[in-house]
């Protein structure tokens, strides 16, 4: 109290006034009733005006000094309490210990992020270090010591489950009074962090892979069309030759290896218009009936409930998604069966495409995968995987989705949906 001037000064210029106030009413009483008293009298009174004075004083005094210490008292505990919060409620873990590694504080964050409590890990040794980290330590509290900044040290550190995960941490000396120098610790637990950063590297080489396969592909393709070319004339020069005919074959198939990669790996902008559902649908499945009667098996195809609807789409990737799901259905059905392509308007503005076939169906451990690049249960050197990731991505570029059901051996159904350009009502009205 004795460093707020201001405190005695209120003090003693509020004891002046009332010594002042005191003196003065004494003053008017005694020239009001005792103006004719004897000698004897005002002496008493002069004693007993002291006396009353000194007491209102010390009264006074007393309780402006109470007064002020629970006030200081008050003050203390609610910046204590409001430090206390910001220390438990801090995101990252503040722990602070000696020398030894003996813990003196350890807030709630650090409690929920190594799993000891506060009352178990105060003066004990700090647990969290993995045995291949205490020299490190040391050498960081050497750092912070000499006056070197320890500041976003990335390392490890171990809670009670035993298990090291990566955090990340600064050490600040701490200085209480006379104390020894103890080491503050705020440490971040960064495991998603960690887990992002390395997802984002396994991306970009993916995304570099993919770009060399596209490139790679992109040489391939014009001389197996040559090759490919030379065989056929070949053939047709020597009609009997089995070698020649599974030399084409695969051919054939790196061909369309190629070719879906290079759809895949698409790196050719989206030229996306405005397209009529129905009439796009139509043209592939006209495109693609020979083959599919070829193949002992029937399509129908109903696209009259979204007739004059239009997505905005890019064409060429519609179809070729579109033949990837009539191949697929074809693919499942080796004996012959029955495609049914139908569509379906979802108010207020999307559109359903479903491909079904009657063909063996998906089992139910591959269902989950099918979307999987390279993803394939067709023999080697007979499907390339790539086929419904590329109806995948077409999918998510265009603002829809797509989905396969399967009931084994009674079939498969694809379904994808799609936005479309305009609402419903107004499409119809078109
Ligand atoms: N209609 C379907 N019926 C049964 N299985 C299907 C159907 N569509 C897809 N699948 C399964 O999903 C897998 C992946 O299909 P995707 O089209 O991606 O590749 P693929 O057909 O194997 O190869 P590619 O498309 O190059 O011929 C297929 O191997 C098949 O097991
Ligand atoms: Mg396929």
């Amino acid at each position: 109290m004795g460093e707020k001037p201001w405190f005695w000064a209120t003090l003693t210029l509020s004891s002046i006034t009332i010594v002042s106030v005191v003196f003065a009413a004494w003053e008017l009483l005694e020239y009001r009733f005792f103006r004719d008293a004897n000698y004897l009298t005002l002496h008493y009174l002069y004693i007993s005006r002291g006396f009353a004075m000194s007491l209102v004083l010390a009264f006074w005094a007393a309780w402006f000094v109470l007064r002020q210490r629970r006030k200081s008292e008050e003050d203390l505990r609610r910046s204590n309490e409001r430090y206390r919060g910001l220390l438990e409620d801090f995101p990252g873990g503040i722990i602070l210990y000696d020398r030894d590694l003996r813990v003196i504080e350890w807030n709630g964050s650090a409690e929920r992020m190594f799993g000891y409590s506060k009352e178990e890990i105060c003066g004990r040794a700090l647990p969290t270090i993995p045995a291949g980290k205490i020299d490190e330590l040391k050498e960081l509290m050497g750092k912070v010591e000499s006056g070197a900044a320890v500041l976003d040290i990335e390392t490890l550190r171990v809670g009670r489950t035993g298990e090291p995960f990566p955090v990340q941490l600064s050490i600040r000396p701490f200085r209480e009074a006379e104390e020894p120098v103890y080491f503050l610790e705020a440490t971040s637990d960064i495991r998603e962090r960690v887990r992002w950063r390395e997802a984002m590297i396994e991306l970009e080489k993916l995304a570099s892979m993919g770009k060399m396969a596209a490139g790679t592909a992109h040489h391939l393709n014009s001389p197996l069309a040559a090759l490919l070319l030379r065989i056929q004339l070949m053939r047709e020069e020597a009609p009997g030759n089995t070698n020649l005919a599974s030399i084409e074959d695969g051919l054939r198939f790196c061909r369309q290896f190629v070719q879906r990669l290079l759809e895949f790996a698409r790196m050719s902008p989206v030229d996306k218009r405005n397209h009529d559902v129905a009439d796009m649908i139509d043209s592939v499945t006209n495109f693609f009936l020979p083959v599919i009667r070829s193949k002992q098996a029937t399509l129908t195809t109903n696209t009259a409930p979204v007739k004059g609807l239009e997505v905005f789409a890019d064409r060429n990737l519609f179809e070729t998604v579109m033949l990837i799901l009539l191949s697929n259905a074809l693919d499942a059905m080796p004996a012959g069966g029955e495609i049914q392509v139908s569509c379906r308007a979802i108010p207020p503005s999307r559109v359903e495409i479903a491909v079904r076939d009657s063909g063996s169906g998906i089992d139910p451990a591959n269902l989950a995968r099918v979307f999987e690049p390279f993803f394939t249960t067709k023999e080697p050197g007979k499907g390339t995987g790539l086929g419904l990731a590329i109806a995948r991505n077409f999918a998510v570029e265009h603002g829809g989705s797509i989905r396969l059901e399967s009931e084994p051996a009674k079939g498969a159904t694809a379904y994808i949906d799609l936005p479309l350009a305009a609402g419903i009502a107004e499409g119809a009205a078109r």
